[in-house]
């Protein structure tokens, strides 16, 4: 059956937030595309959506580090003029220290997390722009607020989710396309158990279902959130954060140095 909210694509839709996202979009009457490598996960997951909530879901099995399977699921969105919402969930985690192995087993982290997401981000940007309306949802991470206590290359990333959306919302602002980074913190889901990390150290009460995190998410975007953190109480302190940061801008650029950084001759 074909619904009249448009339709949804979510990646990484087999497991954890991703497959929340899928849940809850199809709860409120969206239909979607599923996106991951996992058909068997994805096909289970469409099946029950579909008689759940009476709505149409599309299994896309794409390998987001294999840039023919991103170039298809951008056009997938570029395509579909009833498409107009995206949410990058797809993504992996690395344990153990930055330093000492192969930087190369990187590569999937930063082609899934950074490059694929970037490639569906400016491919649904455009598309929406064009059709005058449309959503995208990237997770970031709530680690980007403490870069220092975790793994480098995936906060790096991270990091980029946060700048590639906040940057790209100012360029569309207007064009009734809407951007949101939702940064979780520790979220109950595969990501580390994939990645052969033991987290029960972490306390419980640091932990989110993935289903009161994509309703945080969803209530963010709709109040009009570029950036949603839906651990953080106050709003007060984002807001303190962003106003501490704007505190910068007149003097990020000028013509010398800071009189502290300056040869004693020069000054
Ligand atoms: N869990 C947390 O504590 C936490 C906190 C902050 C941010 N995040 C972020 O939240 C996002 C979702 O992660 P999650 O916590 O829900 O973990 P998850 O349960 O492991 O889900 C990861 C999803 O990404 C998909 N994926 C991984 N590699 C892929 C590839 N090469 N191609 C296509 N899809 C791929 C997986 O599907 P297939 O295996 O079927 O391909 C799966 O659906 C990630 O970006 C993660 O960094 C998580």
């Amino acid at each position: 059956m074909t619904t009249n909210t448009g339709t949804a694509l979510v990646t990484g839709a087999s497991s954890g937030i991703g497959k929340a996202f899928a849940q809850e979009l199809a709860r409120r009457g969206h239909d979607l595309v599923i996106v991951s490598r996992d058909a068997e996960r994805l096909d289970a997951l469409a099946a029950g959506l579909r008689d759940d909530h009476a709505v149409a879901v599309e299994v896309c099995r794409a390998d987001l580090t294999d840039a023919g399977d991103v170039a298809r699921v951008a056009g997938r969105i570029s395509s579909d003029p009833r498409l107009d919402r995206v949410v990058n969930c797809a993504g992996l985690w690395v344990a153990g220290p930055v330093l000492g192995g192969e930087t190369r087993r990187y590569a999937p982290l930063m082609a899934v997390n950074v490059v694929a997401l970037q490639e569906l981000t400016l491919a649904a940007a455009a598309a929406f722009a064009a059709r005058g309306r449309g959503g995208i949802t990237n997770i970031s991470s709530a680690v980007v607020m403490a870069p220092q206590r975790f793994h480098a290359v995936y906060v790096a990333g991270k990091a980029y989710v946060l700048a590639l959306t906040e940057a790209l919302q100012g360029e569309v602002a207007g064009s009734g396309v809407r951007l949101q980074a939702v940064l979780p913190g520790f979220t109950k889901t595969e990501l580390f158990d994939r990645a052969g990390a033991d987290v029960s150290a972490v306390p419980d009460v640091m932990k989110m279902a993935p289903g009161l995190l994509v309703e945080a998410a969803l209530a963010g975007f709709e109040a009009g959130e570029t950036v949603t953190i839906p651990s953080l109480p106050d709003l007060a302190d984002w807001n303190a954060f962003l106003a501490a940061r704007a505190a910068l801008e007149p003097n990020l650029s000028h013509d010398r140095p800071a009189p502290r950084y300056r040869l004693a001759e020069a000054v």
